[in-house]
């Protein structure tokens, strides 16, 4: 061993602290419990693993045809459903030159129970939403185009009609799988019957932080998000779009890969942990990868170690807390604060009710640290296989692109969008990545959405009317020739 290990016989802990880095400076402060170990080596995935779980990601999913925008009005509604929180907002062009956007917009809370009871609930609770909001800005009486962002796996038949396949991320109100979620919320609407909205697009989160990015940079053709869920869309090749026609140009494919490892092809890596994450989750057997990854599930994981860990009197000397005992109560944000000092840490594990001593509150931060980084490695291998992709479709040797960013986890984390980067370059090596952290996507971007939609039914409208009027012309010439 190098010289200035020491041993603390306790946990049969190894700890090393170079002895050169100024007190001021982050000292680096290497944990190794050979028990503690056991526990957390399956969630260290090699670059092999890694590799391997990369091969195994294939894209396939739906999307929604997307194109350089014009703006063609100056206000936008956007809903945006399936993050933390809900939101309403109020998006303005304000200077269409310069490409500015003005936004108000008002966070609405969705009571638990509500998550867990009657889509007519949801809807309704949505739609008082939206109605004390144009209240708020003054916009009762105008009938706006709204944008949609609904971030739950849907078969987007339409722009304006998405069939809801499954709740994901703590979701499960009735009577909404399989039906289609903007007649269900124009439903809600026209119960109330005291306002009314124009044309509705629907967009997933990913899509509108791909359409926000590529509003900045333009070559931004993938969109990711890692957030309470965790997902990414890209821009695929129409010829390999089997079920749309037609073969030229691009399509957004919005991958859902939150169910990989659905079919089992990630059993390997799942540790028990993992399992138990599943079966106590309130979608068993499904999203299997969001589960190793997203916020709504890592302080679970995390939680479920430390109890383990403690049962094992590897930590807090054998005793836990009604409130460690408790599912869900070790929060996604304290991992990121854990990893931000030890001093939180401690603070942290007094708030659970914990007996901790210096030892333990360093075991805690390694194991923090052990599950954010396999869920940005893993992320990693998901995002480089869509990377590599891109590049075989286009035939390019190299592939310089940009990744529209979103989501707590990416933004909060304080290493996670670093190790994510570095083992996507480890893993995509022709592929030359620039990450760019959306300026809320799932506003912007889904207004963006609706500004092209309404473009492009205009245009079709066109299309149409001036299909008439040839076809008039041609009859008149008919006419004419007998
Ligand atoms: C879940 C949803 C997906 C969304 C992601 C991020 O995985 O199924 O549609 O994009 O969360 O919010």
């Amino acid at each position: 061993l190098p010289s200035g290990f020491v041993s603390v016989s306790r946990l049969s802990l190894v700890v090393v602290q170079s002895a050169q880095m100024q007190p001021d400076t982050h000292v680096y402060m290497f944990v190794c419990c050979v028990q503690v170990q056991d526990y957390l080596e399956p969630f260290r995935l090699s670059l092999e693993k890694l590799q391997e779980v990369s091969a195994r990601a294939t894209p396939d999913g739906t999307g929604s045809n997307w194109r350089r925008h014009i703006w063609g009005h100056e206000n936008f509604l956007a809903l945006d459903l399936g993050g933390t929180n809900f939101r309403v907002l109020h998006v303005r062009v304000v200077e269409e030159e310069q490409k500015m956007l003005k936004m108000d917009s008002q966070i609405c809370a969705i009571p638990q129970e509500m998550m867990l009871g009657t889509g007519e609930q949801l809807f309704d609770h949505i739609a008082a939403c939206l109605g004390d909001f144009l209240v708020s800005q003054d916009l009762k009486g105008h009938t706006l185009p709204l944008g949609f962002t609904f971030s739950f796996p849907c078969e987007q038949k339409e722009i304006d009609k998405s069939i809801l396949i499954r709740w994901t991320k703590g979701f499960k109100c009735s009577g909404v799988e399989g039906e289609d979620v903007v007649k269900l919320l124009k439903e809600a609407i026209q119960r109330r019957g005291d306002y009314d909205i124009g044309s509705v697009a629907m967009v997933n989160d990913t899509v509108g932080t791909m359409m926000s990015c590529g509003y900045r940079d333009q070559s931004c053709e993938i969109g990711m998000i890692i957030g309470t869920g965790t997902n990414a869309c890209y821009m695929e090749e129409m010829k390999n779009v089997k079920r749309v026609e037609g073969e030229a140009g691009r399509m957004c494919i919005n991958t859902e890969w939150g169910g990989f490892g659905d079919d089992g092809s990630l059993r390997d890596i799942l540790t028990e942990f993992d399992v138990v994450v599943d079966e106590t989750s309130i979608n068993p057997g499904v999203h299997t990868f969001e589960k190793m990854i997203s916020g709504m599930y890592l302080g679970e994981i995390v939680r479920l170690v430390l109890v383990r860990l403690a049962k094992e009197k590897l930590l807090f000397k054998g005793q836990t807390s009604k409130d460690l005992l408790t599912p869900n109560t070790f929060q996604t944000k304290f991992i990121s604060e854990i990893e931000d000092g030890l001093e939180n840490a401690q603070n942290i594990l007094t708030k659970l009710g914990l007996k901790w001593d210096d030892v333990d509150s360093r075991v805690v931060r390694l194991v923090c640290d052990t599950i954010s980084s396999r869920s940005a490695r893993l992320c990693a291998a998901a995002l480089a296989t869509l990377a590599n992709r891109i590049r075989v479709n286009r035939g390019l040797d190299h592939l310089k692109t940009t990744v529209g960013v979103d989501g707590t986890v990416y933004r909060k984390h304080p290493n996670f969008s670093k190790e994510l980067q570095a083992t996507v370059r480890l893993l995509a090596p022709k592929c030359d990545i620039t990450f760019l952290v959306s300026e809320d996507g799932s506003g912007k971007g889904a207004a963006m959405v609706t500004a092209v939609a309404q473009r492009l039914a205009l245009q079709s409208r066109l299309l149409e009317d001036s299909d008439g009027e040839d076809e008039d012309e041609e009859e008149e010439e008919e006419e004419e020739e007998k």
